[in-house]
């Protein structure tokens, strides 16, 4: 309590937050830093003090004490006031917010924000801009929400190689997946509860379709690999078109699907993908289920390390924000110099390593397809696999079926190039002995 008097009786100055945005995290923000303002002042030597809130609806009644903060609807108040030492900007998303966030730090303001797409998209031009004036950039609650996994590999893994990582980052592509194996039900009918559950983005699409966990995985594998932010280069897909009935069969076999954000280092390059994959049951991290996120991490002297906690939520994130603007409020007085590096390694001995082209990634594969019942079938589609170089680690027939009717056959591959994959997908689905499309998901063994 001596401590914390000595920041109330005005001896040391409180440093003066603005909020741009006043959402789920927003408000978990404020309320964050009301509740824990005295262990929080103990931590950050300085009390922290949100003066100025930008909101989208001045007129919406809220539940938060919002007394003593000047709430307004225009941006650049906010951006605009001398007072105000670190910007919070919790809005997301657009070119506005790009340009607030270049404008507060052209006027010599600390940005803290939990803002992926911003990060993944324009982070070189903000931590350039930022190196100039010698500011601070915050983002720990841009991947992952309120597991500290930037600062994790950043500082706490900084001694290591390391080899690859692999991510649980979207929450609601979990939830959904995780829904469908245990309760047995379809996407759509999943994703409609995750939307009214919130955990979705406002466009889902975003979510489902691995645009959100893409940019994400751009953050991690830029602090892991020292390479700059490169989200154009992604490959990305996501879960629209998984079926239950490919859950249930990988179940059999002994995986669990999972969407997941990969990036390992290659000789050849990075590979930086998002997809679903199918993983073994017994890796810890395949018991990672709803909407919980995790990353696990291989490098030479640790081994391998995984990290796991809620990825979404207004106070889960707003733990990160308080967290990132305790380092601010810390690191104010040193060196900018000193400072632990933006993107991990000092600015300028960043590598720019090529990204592998999905085709020439290497893993194994699960296939499902219609044959017909008849002797040779198999035989011919295995002919298939060897000519392209692909080695069969199980195959097996669904059922028992009549001469020449249509049977369920799934095929395990081992490791292999993608891009003989589809050469002998595409051969396969040509046979007359085999009807439709081939349903194909990578299988990550994780080793
Ligand atoms: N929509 C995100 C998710 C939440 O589902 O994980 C925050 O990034």
């Amino acid at each position: 309590m001596l401590q914390f008097n000595k920041f109330e009786s005005g001896k040391v100055k409180a440093v003066k937050i603005g909020l741009l945005g006043f959402g789920t995290v927003g408000g978990g923000t404020l309320t964050v830093l009301q509740r824990n303002m005295e262990e929080i002042s103990r931590r950050a030597g300085r009390e922290i003090k949100v003066v100025a809130i930008a909101v989208n609806d001045l007129g919406k009644k809220r539940d938060i004490d919002t007394g003593g903060i000047e709430l307004t609807d225009r941006m650049l108040d906010i951006v605009n006031n001398p007072d105000i030492q670190v910007i919070v900007e919790l809005i997301g998303g657009g070119d506005d917010v790009f340009n607030a966030v270049m404008q507060s730090l052209e006027k010599g303001k600390h940005v803290v924000t939990a803002n992926k797409a911003l990060i993944a998209s324009h982070g070189n031009a903000i931590f350039r801009k930022a190196s100039e004036k010698g500011l601070m950039v915050g983002f720990e609650s841009a991947v992952a929400g309120g597991i500290p996994i930037i600062k994790l590999i950043r500082e706490g893994l900084s001694a290591n190689q390391i080899e690859w990582f692999v991510g649980i980052i979207n929450g609601t592509c979990n939830y959904i997946l995780s829904q469908m194996a245990d309760r047995q039900r379809e996407f759509d009918d999943v994703l409609e509860e995750a939307q009214e559950l919130g955990y979705a983005e406002a466009d889902p699409s975003f979510d489902v379709g691995g645009v959100d966990a893409a940019h994400k995985l751009t953050i991690l594998a830029s602090i892991a690999f020292g390479v700059p932010l490169r989200f154009e280069s992604v490959y990305i897909q996501g879960i629209e078109h998984i079926q239950k009935i490919d859950i249930e069969y990988a179940d059999e076999l002994g995986f669990r699907m999972k969407h997941l954000g990969i990036s390992r280092r290659t000789g050849d390059g990075l590979e930086l993908r998002v997809h679903p994959a199918l993983i073994p049951k017994q890796n810890l991290i395949a018991s990672v289920s709803g909407v919980m996120n995790a990353v696990l991490i291989q490098a030479d002297a640790v081994g391998q390390s995984m990290f796991y906690g809620p990825g979404a939520g207004s106070e889960p994130t707003a733990s990160a924000v308080v967290a990132d603007l305790i380092d601010v409020v810390r690191a104010f007085t040193t060196d900018p110099q000193n400072r632990v590096p933006h993107l991990a390694f000092q600015a300028d001995s960043l590598i720019d390593l090529p990204v592998l082209d999905i085709g020439l990634i290497e893993t194994s594969y699960y296939l499902r397809m219609q044959a017909v019942n008849r002797p040779g079938v198999l035989a011919a589609i295995s002919s298939i696999f060897g000519e392209n170089e692909i080695s069969i680690d199980s195959i097996l027939q669904k059922g028992h079926g009549q001469p020449d009717e249509l049977v369920t056959v799934i095929l395990m591959t081992q490791n292999t190039r993608e891009k003989n994959l589809m050469k002998a997908v595409e051969k396969v689905e040509a046979l007359d002995s085999v009807e439709g499309k081939i349903v194909w998901i990578r299988v990550e063994r994780l080793p």
